[in-house]
């Protein structure tokens, strides 16, 4: 195969306070991910992505970095870190680090300095500006978190923006020190040998230069939460993000070879599609893989599926190469989403579909939403605005991997509690069970792997009717063809007249599937792999 890594590849997320605890505090490390990187090349993984590791007071779990160029001693240390680099890659699995460029923690030395008087040379570092004439705000811009993103400094008499917590302030990337300073930050990593980045909120890095007001949002309702009470027209996906991207992609291909792009950059950007594009790059190349989000929304019937998997491969640019999630550490898990049986189609649907998957630790043991009482509730979404279920914690719950005391995770109290589920649904008990998801998403990475058809090859809908979702995939002479049955009732399939005699290389269901002459009976629940 000649596609590069990144397009062939799958992506795994670790969310790695939960992954695996290898230092007995409860919560996951370094240490801990090396202890279980047999476990993800035996998974049949390409690369791992790590949510952030960096030093921070973990106000934000750690997307509040206090220092880009260490580690948390909670995670580790650099040399734990250099270490893992060197096992990973040694399993042939590239690393990725999580990139949060557009705010740090009000912990770090910057912002110290920024914050310490007007005339500190780092003052315009951050978004620092005068109250409205009435002493409010200096406009109507609201948090990602919910209420004013604007927070008054007493001491200097200014007001500072904070797209996130007060704690997260907003670096001023219209300020070239500011740009070269986290460009050093990336060459920083590139040069310790990391494979790329996962870039956070990529588009807010760049907010209208005069501030002006946020139109008020027609279909806001406070159930949404506070942040959607205006529309990120301008405090969001500037046009001038866009140089910005590209210098960031040419400092990521100066370490590739030859321009093969060996070291990817994937931006996490929540826009509609047509402004998502706009992130491969009009002028000069941008983002790899801009993060296309839209499964985790999606209508999970065939007919919106189908309509959502053209919009996005009609829009792509020339030479862009697509990429699917299904999930990650924001948003509800698939199985809570859609439920266990549908969770396997998911899974068949993300792995056969055109373009780079990216993986959500625990999704291939079919983990769902962990409720999480209260006063046990740590994530700072959830809690500044109770009731409306925003927290994230039921996401970010610890992985369970055998039926040892707390599941194999730490040998201490979890810091967020285990899925009650954990005796029966962990990687050891699933390993041995033939029917269980975890071996269904080992077998359906071994057949992608197999299959160029699947990791590169083209894409074409056959059908999307009802309940049936079905589409063929095609490399060469290899020609794959996926069926779909995104519902409980049994659905018929009318095969193209060249597969009558197919093969069938996987069910979701694990039986053989039924065909009868050229018509494919698809049970419930049902996803198959058929090789024409
Ligand atoms: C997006 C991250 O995915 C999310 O977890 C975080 O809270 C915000 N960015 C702020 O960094």
């Amino acid at each position: 195969m000649t596609a590069p890594w990144w397009q062939s590849g799958v992506i795994y997320q670790i969310y790695p306070r939960s992954f695996q605890d290898g230092n007995g505090d409860g919560m996951g490390d370094l240490r801990g991910i090396g202890q279980r990187l047999d476990y993800l090349a035996g998974l049949g993984i390409d690369a791992i992505w790590i949510s952030p590791i960096y030093p921070s007071p973990m106000v934000d779990f750690g997307y509040d970095v206090a220092d880009y160029r260490d580690i948390d001693p909670r995670f580790g240390t650099l040399a734990d870190f250099d270490a893992l680099l060197t096992h990973a890659h040694a399993r042939g699995i590239r690393v990725l680090l999580d990139f949060v460029p557009n705010h740090s923690s009000d912990r770090h030395p910057w912002f110290v300095e920024s914050r310490s008087s007007r005339e500190n040379p780092k003052r315009d570092w951050y978004l620092w500006r005068d109250a409205a004439a009435d002493g409010g705000p200096p406009n109507n811009w609201v948090s990602d978190f919910g209420g004013s993103a604007w927070e008054w400094d007493e001491a200097t008499g200014q007001y500072y923006y904070h797209a996130f917590l007060k704690e997260q302030p907003d670096l001023n990337w219209r300020n070239p020190a500011v740009q070269a300073a986290m460009y050093d930050v990336m060459r920083f990593w590139f040069d310790r040998g990391v494979d790329g980045f996962r870039i956070d909120v990529l588009w807010h890095l760049i907010k209208a230069e005069v501030f002006p007001d946020n139109p008020p949002n027609a279909a806001y309702h406070p159930a949404l939460g506070d942040m959607h009470r205006v529309l990120q027209l301008h405090s969001t996906d500037q046009p001038e993000v866009h140089a910005i991207a590209a210098e960031m992609r040419a400092i990521a291909d100066s370490y590739g070879s030859a321009g093969r792009g060996e070291r990817v950059l994937i931006g996490e950007i929540y826009l509609p599609v047509d402004r998502l594009m706009h992130y491969y790059g009009r002028e000069r190349p941008e983002m790899h893989l801009p993060f296309n989000f839209q499964l985790i929304e999606a209508v999970w019937e065939a007919r919106a599926l189908a309509t959502l998997i053209a919009t996005y491969e009609a829009a792509l640019p020339p030479g862009g190469w697509p990429n699917w999630v299904l999930g990650n550490h924001d948003r509800p898990r698939v199985a809570a989403r859609h439920g266990q049986a549908q969770a396997r189609v998911a899974a068949m649907l993300l792995l056969t579909l055109r373009g780079t998957p990216t993986l959500y630790y625990a999704d291939e043991l079919g983990m769902s939403d962990v409720p999480i009482p209260l006063e046990q509730m740590r994530d700072p979404r959830g809690l500044r605005e109770p009731g409306l279920g925003l927290g994230r914690d039921p996401v970010r719950t610890p992985m369970s991997w055998d039926g040892s005391a707390h599941a194999g995770f730490s040998t201490v109290e979890p810091w967020l509690p285990l899925n009650s589920d954990w005796p029966a649904r962990n990687v050891a008990r699933m390993m041995t069970d033939p029917a269980s998801i975890l071996l269904l998403y080992h077998q359906l990475l071994a057949v992608r792997r197999a299959h160029p058809a699947l990791a590169i090859g083209d894409f074409a809908l056959l059908a999307s009717d009802g309940d049936v979702l079905a589409y063929e995939r095609r490399e060469g002479a290899q020609r794959l063809i996926v069926a779909l049955n995104l519902g409980g009732r049994r659905q018929r399939l009318q095969l193209p007249r060249e597969a009558t005699g197919c093969r069938s290389l996987l069910s979701t269901i694990g039986a053989a599937p039924l065909i009868e002459n050229d018509v494919l009976l698809l049970r419930a629940d049902e996803g198959v792999i058929l090789a024409a």
